[in-house]
């Protein structure tokens, strides 16, 4: 008898240690956000939403930035449930296209003074090759270079405002690529390697990305980070065969219950980079602690060789000199 009772409370503790283990770092600032401006990107689904809801909680004013404005919509009126109080704005927000964001930059610009936060999470993953309206890869431009334009026109806003921060949501997948790809993927986008690669260079980009702009903006009140969310059970899955075929994900699922964050677990280190009392910059996070991205993303030169290589691709969006 108490041999089972022990087994019993063992294997529980060991479950309830291994979920621990895997649900990683829990944001423990109480810093409100009342009245600042944040912009949360691909807000409706998963990490983008959780976050809203934290953001929500601690008072922000919110711009939740989506490609479908029915299922933002329908976030809003979740959080309203929630927090009666919260104020709440729904834009439509396509990365995947330079003229929504466009669009969507200036009706930021005519509707807002000052922005406080930049939460640059929208992304896809594992997604079938196409090529987007502006002839890019779209895991390129949605992850990276839609992100990158958008960030540039907001920069003004953001650096309106007393302090403000920009968060890019990247992904520990940046360290499965190596310099060649990243060359190769962003300059000869027909070269393309495998949906993992291509997501790998979106990824990587943004933490390159995220080290340059943070020494560009070094003597503004502007900061910049990169975090890594962990492994989150959201629906960036949706084009990976091995989980969105609903047997093989039952098959899965036991293993992915102990290990996987659930949404709200991994919004826990985009809500640390805006909330932490420190200040510093260009830095990269995961489990809500200060981390070291991969030897190519902590290279100085890269990153300001692979913003010049941006620079040049976007050329008849920006000209071709950077205005920032
Ligand atoms: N889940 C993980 O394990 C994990 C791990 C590392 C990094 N990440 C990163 O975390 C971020 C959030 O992903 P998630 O896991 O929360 O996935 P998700 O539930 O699929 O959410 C992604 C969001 O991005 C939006 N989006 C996609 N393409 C867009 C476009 N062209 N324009 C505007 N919005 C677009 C989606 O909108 P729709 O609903 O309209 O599709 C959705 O709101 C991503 O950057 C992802 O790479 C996730
Ligand atoms: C901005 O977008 C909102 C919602 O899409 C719209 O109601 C508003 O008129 C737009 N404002 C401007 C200045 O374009
Ligand atoms: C975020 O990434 C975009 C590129 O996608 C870049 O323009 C911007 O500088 C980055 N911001 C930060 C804070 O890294
Ligand atoms: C802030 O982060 C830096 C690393 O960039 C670290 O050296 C410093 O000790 C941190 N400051 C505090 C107060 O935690």
């Amino acid at each position: 008898m108490w041999k089972y009772i022990s087994g019993i409370v063992v294997a529980g503790g060991v479950t309830y240690g291994v979920m621990r283990y895997f649900a990683g770092g829990i944001c423990r600032c109480t810093t409100r956000l009342d009245g600042l401006v944040i912009i949360v990107t691909g807000a409706n689904s998963g990490i983008g939403k959780a976050l809203s809801f934290e953001l929500a909680r601690r008072g922000a004013t919110l711009i939740l930035a989506c490609r479908d404005t029915k299922k933002g919509l329908d976030v809003k009126c979740e959080i309203l449930v929630e927090i009666p109080s919260a104020e709440v704005y729904i834009k439509h927000l396509d990365l995947a296209s330079f003229s929504s964001v466009y669009k969507f930059s200036q009706n930021i610009s005519s509707e807002f003074r000052e922005i406080y936060g930049l939460v640059n999470n929208a992304g896809i993953f594992y997604h079938p090759q196409t090529i987007t309206e502006n002839n890019f890869d779209i895991t390129l431009q949605t992850n990276y270079l839609g992100p990158f334009v958008l960030t540039h026109y907001l920069l003004k806003l953001l650096k309106a405002s007393d302090h403000a921060r920009i968060v890019n949501v990247s992904s520990n997948a940046h360290r499965m690529v190596n310099y060649y790809d990243l060359q190769a993927v962003t300059t000869w986008q027909s070269e393309f390697r495998s949906h993992f690669i291509a997501y790998g260079v979106s990824k990587l980009g943004l933490i390159l990305f995220t080290r340059e702009l943070s020494k560009q903006l070094s003597n503004t009140n502007v900061i910049v980070n990169a975090v890594d969310p962990g492994n989150v059970n959201t629906n960036i899955f949706r084009y990976l065969p091995s989980l969105s075929n609903p047997w093989l994900y039952a098959l899965q699922w036991p293993i992915r219950v102990l290990v996987v964050k659930s949404p709200q677990q991994g919004a826990q280190s985009a809500l640390h980079a805006l909330l932490t009392s420190n200040r510093s910059t260009g830095q990269y996070y995961s489990d809500c602690k200060l981390s070291l991205p991969s030897p190519i993303a902590s290279n100085d030169k890269i990153a300001k060789e692979y913003y010049r290589i941006t620079l040049d691709i976007l050329a008849d969006i920006f000209g071709t000199e950077s205005d920032c």
